[in-house]
């Protein structure tokens, strides 16, 4: 299989991001980086997510964020629910699209999920049926699909089980997250060619952190075997407080520098997103690892974007 002549990019940061930032992020803040980022060409932001505020104090300002957001047409707003009642809460706040966790390994979901993978897939139905029944469209996440901080290695046949339920449930975009960046590119040709062959219908996306700087190669191993949709989060912000160790997905500025260099289409502006990826370390006021905001992009990348 050949490269994608086009990639779409999610946008996580606001909520990868904020929810593990030590401290919490200024609603008000919030509001400014994901409405700066509605400009950039992004198609989809995960915007915030409807947990409990117990469990991630730092996205408690959810409802109000999604209130007060500008919502740029053809932007997709997105949240993480973890139960019905999260995709309740998201549909009160005119959420477009959810996006359900299940880990597929039982410490992580036991401490990310507080239940057992069995107790989030029965609870899944439910918040699936609530979505579906709202015209909510719903995407499913396999956390920990490529090794889990807690167990070490996790067997790709759970992954496959995990990927089956959701399918049956009506998702049809499947996103395989390597939590905390133990994938490397081999692992992700693997598991992507699995999923694929299982369930041909279903669309596959990746959430890759660059925990161990595998991020970029492990992208460039799922789009050989087919895989055109990617979550990064501006600047690099990112992490799970519930994996320790764990830190920011692919930076999305360097993400889109890479891919358009590759001559392959994100339809993002990249001079924006880097004035977005310096507008959020200046807010947070400490260094974010993205790299192409320092460096600058290379002369035949800011061409073919002035085209
Ligand atoms: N939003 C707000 N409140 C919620 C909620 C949600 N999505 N889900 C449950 N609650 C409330 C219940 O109403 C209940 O309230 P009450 O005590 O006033 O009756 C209380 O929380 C306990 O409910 P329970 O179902 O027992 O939840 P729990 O305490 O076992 O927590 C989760 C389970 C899934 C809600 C929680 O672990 C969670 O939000 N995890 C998300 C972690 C996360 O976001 N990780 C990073 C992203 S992968
Ligand atoms: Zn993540």
């Amino acid at each position: 299989m050949g490269l994608p002549k086009k990639v779409q990019i999610v946008e996580v940061g606001p909520r990868d991001g904020f929810q593990i930032e030590c401290d919490f992020v200024p609603t008000e803040e919030k509001i400014k980086i994901i409405d700066q980022l509605s400009e950039t060409g992004l198609q989809r932001i995960e915007a915030t997510s409807f947990v409990h505020p117990k469990a991630i104090p730092q996205l408690a300002d959810a409802t109000e964020v999604m209130a007060r957001i500008k919502r740029k047409q053809g932007v997709i707003y997105t949240a993480l629910v973890p139960n019905a009642k999260g995709v309740e809460r998201a549909i009160q706040s005119g959420v477009e699209e959810v996006n359900f966790v299940v880990s597929a390994s039982e410490s992580h979901n036991k401490s990310n999920m507080n239940m057992s993978i069995a107790e989030s897939l029965k609870t899944f139905r439910e918040a699936a049926s609530i979505a579906l029944s709202n015209g909510v469209r719903i995407t499913g996440s396999i956390a920990t699909s490529f090794g889990c901080p807690f167990e070490g290695w996790v067997s790709p046949q759970k992954v496959e089980e995990i990927a089956q339920e959701y399918f049956n449930a009506g998702v049809q975009e499947i996103i395989l997250a390597d939590t905390t960046g133990m994938a490397n590119p081999l692992q992700v040709r693997d598991l992507v060619s699995r999923v694929r062959n299982e369930l041909k219908d279903v669309t596959i996306r990746l959430h890759i952190h660059n925990t161990r700087g595998a991020g970029m190669a492990n992208v460039l191993a799922a789009m050989y075997e087919g895989a055109a949709i990617f979550d990064s989060s501006i600047g690099g912000l990112g992490g799970c407080p519930y994996a320790p160790g764990a830190t920011g997905n692919i930076p999305t500025e360097d993400m889109v520098h890479t891919l358009e260099s590759m001559g392959i289409d994100t339809a993002i502006n990249l001079a924006k997103l880097i004035d977005c990826a310096k507008l959020v370390q200046g807010l947070l006021g400490r260094e974010l690892p993205g790299q192409v905001m320092k460096a600058g992009p290379v002369p035949w990348v800011s061409a073919r974007q002035a085209r």
